[in-house]
């Protein structure tokens, strides 16, 4: 098949050579978790079940030509082999502690990677407990105003960078209060103006995003926060070809609720009601206790069915849809979550039925493979020119459960046309023909 004359070239993608340095504000159940199980990759004691980018592979050509190699094998990723990892947080120690307080991994995994942890010390934080009511900080960075502070994150990326060859920035810090965009979020100048003011509508998570972006660098967003959904934020992103991705990592009920809702609504199923409800013990769920926070990521867990399911165009399945999703605090699950959906679906002549989901998951093992593969390809987008410049990186919507994308431009939920999407930009970006599935030429032949 001829490809257009903009067509990228695998060549055009500057190679993933020396340190890739990972940063992460939030060295927490996700951090810890993520970073102890690359170390455990390395060493061979475990296998990166979940990653796409580690384990998955990617047709070429059709499909009697049987030609599928590993992703990684396919696009130039960072080797694990050159990770490096460094980060921020409120309450000191290192890494070894922090993993034991999360308590996601086995003590005795731990102790053989011991030294390894105890060598990374997260760097303290740029916080504010207003925007994390349930967390009280140890240590903290302090500056005369929010720009002072983000010029302190900024000199401990130029830090890092003298360390490391590359870098990409992932937020695995709490999820903050519910912020709307405000007038001081609309342009750069209006937000960095607001940073020497000390705009109460700036959280902490963009001091880190605009001192990322500043520096180059890309950044991800793991959690439900306003963060780099802003035009400033966007417009910084633009201009300095360091490319952005949120918001929230998909990986329990929202991961299942967006295979199961595209499945209803191709069979034109109804829905009546939808209620999802969660029990979890760990930080994460402690800080989603308060009602502040637990906005954000309501807000972000509940988006998603209105967009699959497209109740305007179809009133009669789903125009009457009551839709629940609840967290609730309890700590003897640890951060092993249980999330429940009961749902009310009709079918044929309107009789109901019902479907019953109980996974009973952990959260941080869920989502560490996300954040990795996240990292190795957000490091691939600002290597590739036909991306770096876009801002949102929308390809990467499978990893998200409020995924950005550019205004007035709807999101795309679906988890298969998400994965569908990952792909085809990975063979656009390496010049190969996209895989569209259409499939007569097999019987035209
Ligand atoms: N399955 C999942 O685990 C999952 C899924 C989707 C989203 N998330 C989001 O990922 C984030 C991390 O989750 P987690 O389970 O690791 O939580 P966690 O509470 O274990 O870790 C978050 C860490 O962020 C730190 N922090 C808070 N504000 C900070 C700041 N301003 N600067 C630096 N550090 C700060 C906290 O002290 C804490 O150690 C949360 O926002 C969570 O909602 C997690």
């Amino acid at each position: 098949m001829e490809q257009p004359a903009t067509q990228p070239k695998a060549q055009d993608i500057t190679p993933a050579k020396g340190k890739l340095g990972i940063m992460m504000p939030g060295m927490g159940s996700v951090a810890t978790t993520m970073i102890a199980g690359v170390e455990a990759v390395r060493r061979g004691m475990a296998k990166p079940v979940g990653s796409m980018a580690e384990m998955g592979t990617i047709r070429l050509g059709k499909r009697t030509e049987d030609h599928s190699p590993l992703i990684k094998d396919f696009v130039p990723l960072a080797k694990l082999d050159y990770l490096v990892f460094t980060g921020w947080d409120i309450f000191g120690g290192n890494l070894f502690d922090a993993a034991k307080t999360a308590s996601v991994l086995d003590r005795d995994q731990l102790e053989e990677m011991r030294p390894f942890l105890e060598s990374i010390e997260p760097m303290p934080a740029a916080f504010d407990q207003r925007y994390v009511k349930r967390l009280e900080a140890k240590t903290q960075k302090k500056g005369k105003n929010k720009c002072d502070l983000a010029n302190q994150i900024r000199n401990d990326i130029a830090e890092f960078k003298s360390k490391t060859d590359r870098q990409v920035m992932i937020w695995t810090g709490s999820t903050e209060i519910f912020l709307t965009e405000k007038p001081v979020h609309q342009t750069l100048a209006a937000f960095e103006k607001g940073l020497v003011a000390d705009d109460e509508n700036i959280a902490p998570s963009m001091l880190y995003a605009w001192a990322c972006l500043k520096e180059g660098v890309p950044f991800i967003n793991g959690a439900p926060n306003l963060t780099c959904d802003i035009p400033a934020i966007r417009e910084l992103s633009k201009q300095m070809g360091a490319p952005i991705a949120g918001k929230d990592f998909k990986t329990g009920q929202t991961f299942i609720k967006t295979v199961l809702a595209p499945a209803l609504k191709v069979r034109h199923l109804g829905l009546n009601g939808w209620y999802s409800t969660n029990i979890l013990g760990n930080r994460d769920g402690e800080v989603l206790d308060d009602p502040d926070n637990f906005k954000t990521k309501e807000e972000s867990k509940l988006g998603v069915l209105e967009y699959i399911l497209q109740p305007d165009k179809h009133p009669d399945l789903y125009s009457d849809i009551f839709h629940k999703v609840r967290i609730n605090y309890y700590p003897p699950r640890g951060d092993n979550k249980e999330g429940w959906d009961n749902i009310d679906i009709f079918g044929w002549m309107g009789y109901p039925m019902q479907l019953k989901v109980d996974f009973l998951c952990r959260d941080s093992i869920l989502a560490a493979p996300l954040a990795l593969d996240l990292c190795l390809f957000m490091d691939l987008a600002a290597r590739t020119p036909s991306l770096k410049h876009l801002g949102i990186q929308e390809w990467l919507s499978f990893y998200f459960k409020a995924p950005d994308s550019a205004p007035g431009l709807p999101p795309e939920h679906d988890l298969f046309i998400q994965s569908m999407k990952l792909k085809n930009t990975l063979r656009h970006i390496m010049g190969e023909d996209l895989i569209t599935h259409l499939g007569l030429e097999y019987y035209s032949e």
